[in-house]
């Protein structure tokens, strides 16, 4: 994972073992998988005299395609989930993560005794097989992790269920009264971790002020904590902050700054503006970002940090939602009614309370709302997603069983 994907070595392996637990946990999770009896005269007017007897079945093929940044965990979210609700998978691990996928889950597979063709891994670009994969007929159902391509698959994939995470802008809403301390170090965090480039990374932060007052006690402490962040390749087992993927999505991430600060944000870091060494780039801070930016709505997936201020809840939340994603956002506050209120106006699959947005743990629900996806994840949740509802009635010859 370093080498394919420039993972800092302490998440890489920090990943390692969470895929193991998951593993661990969705084994135990598969064998309480049960179905379900159900009585006629549960229904006005019916006897008892049918039984349903209700089973959850596997769909068949599942076909996985997972994101390069988590290429371990997020193909063990899939694999994991997939076998034990009785389905065969064929993954397609990302370009980038493609060793991982084979070393990781086709190998480990292997090893662990599956028999030929439970876990089938075929590599290749997305846009040279992802069609053929997701809209074979054999394919009774698609797990895909990724970004705004994953629209063009659920279009062409049919009809059949679709599991879809396609990235999120994940906005923290930061009123006047959270934990100043706190919540600096959670949005230094959230942002920042694995160079930004998580669907869950806090994309965009609303302070809520009146005139500038909560930025001038939070933005320091957010400065210093991304000062103190250690920039550098992957093998230093100390580093936070490594190159982004590729050269592309570094262009795309530098040409969303500048059109921010062409239409005047401030850059409060780095000290001079932008930095970059080859795909490494040094992170960002901006201040005084307006709805006019194209990195108010789209997401960066980078070590980019930007800050809007606005008057109320209400308006953070109207701009919260304009975003088309939907995936979690945050909400950093003492006041629980507060907190609450937000998280129901807000149109997000997960709304983390006085913390930054995460997937994990891993048997959490996790799911995002509007064009961020379709169907949920987490380990039971994916186990059922698996399945489909099988039934089998008894018509009873005579009436003795109404009255048992
Ligand atoms: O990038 C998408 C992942 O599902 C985010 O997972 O919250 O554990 O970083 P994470």
């Amino acid at each position: 994972m370093m080498d394919e994907v420039a993972k800092p070595y302490a998440a890489a392996l920090q990943e390692v073992m969470r895929t193991a637990d998951l593993f661990e946990f969705t084994a135990e999770e598969g064998v309480r998988v049960a179905g379900e009896l159900q009585l006629s005269d549960a229904f006005p007017g019916e006897k008892r005299n049918k039984l349903a007897l209700v089973q959850r079945v596997p769909l068949g093929v599942i076909v996985a395609i997972p994101p390069y940044n988590y290429p371990l965990n997020l193909a063990g979210s899939k694999v994991g989930p997939a076998i034990m609700a009785g389905n065969s998978i064929v993954m397609k691990p990302p370009s980038a993560g493609a060793v991982t996928g084979i070393v990781g889950i086709a190998a480990i597979m292997n090893l662990a005794g599956a028999p030929p063709g439970l876990v089938n891994v075929v590599t290749g670009k997305g846009s040279e097989i992802g069609d053929y994969l997701t809209q074979h007929r054999d394919a009774n159902a698609v797990s895909f992790t990724g970004g705004g391509t994953g629209l063009r698959v659920a279009k062409g994939a049919g009809m059949i269920p679709l599991q879809m995470e396609l990235g999120g802008k994940d906005p923290a809403l930061v009123l006047p009264d959270c934990n100043i301390k706190k919540t600096a170090a959670a949005l230094v965090k959230g942002a920042f971790s694995y160079a930004g480039q998580r669907c869950t990374a806090v994309k965009v932060v609303y302070i809520i002020e009146q005139e500038g007052e909560l930025s001038a006690k939070i933005l320091p402490l957010v400065l210093e904590g991304v000062k103190k962040l250690r920039v550098g390749m992957p093998w230093d087992d100390k580093v936070d902050i490594t190159p982004v993927i590729d050269s592309k999505s570094a262009a795309f991430i530098k040409g969303l700054v500048e059109d921010a600060q062409a239409k005047g944000a401030k850059v409060e870091l780095p000290e001079g503006g932008w930095q970059q060494t080859g795909n490494l780039i040094q992170p960002v801070v901006l201040t005084g970002v307006t709805k006019d930016m194209r990195l108010m709505y789209e997401e960066q997936f980078g070590p980019v940090l930007p800050i809007v201020s606005v008057r109320s809840v209400e308006e953070a939340i109207e701009l919260a939602n304009a975003s088309p994603l939907g995936l979690q956002a945050s909400v950093f506050t003492q006041d629980i009614d507060a907190a609450l209120s937000i998280s129901d106006a807000l149109q997000a699959g997960t709304v983390q309370i006085n913390g930054a947005p995460a997937r994990g743990p891993d048997h959490f629900p996790f799911q995002g709302f509007k064009d961020s996806g379709l169907s949920s994840q987490g380990v039971r949740y994916s186990i059922e997603a698996m399945t489909k509802i099988k039934s089998t009635v008894i018509n009873l010859a005579d009436e003795s069983y109404t009255t048992g």
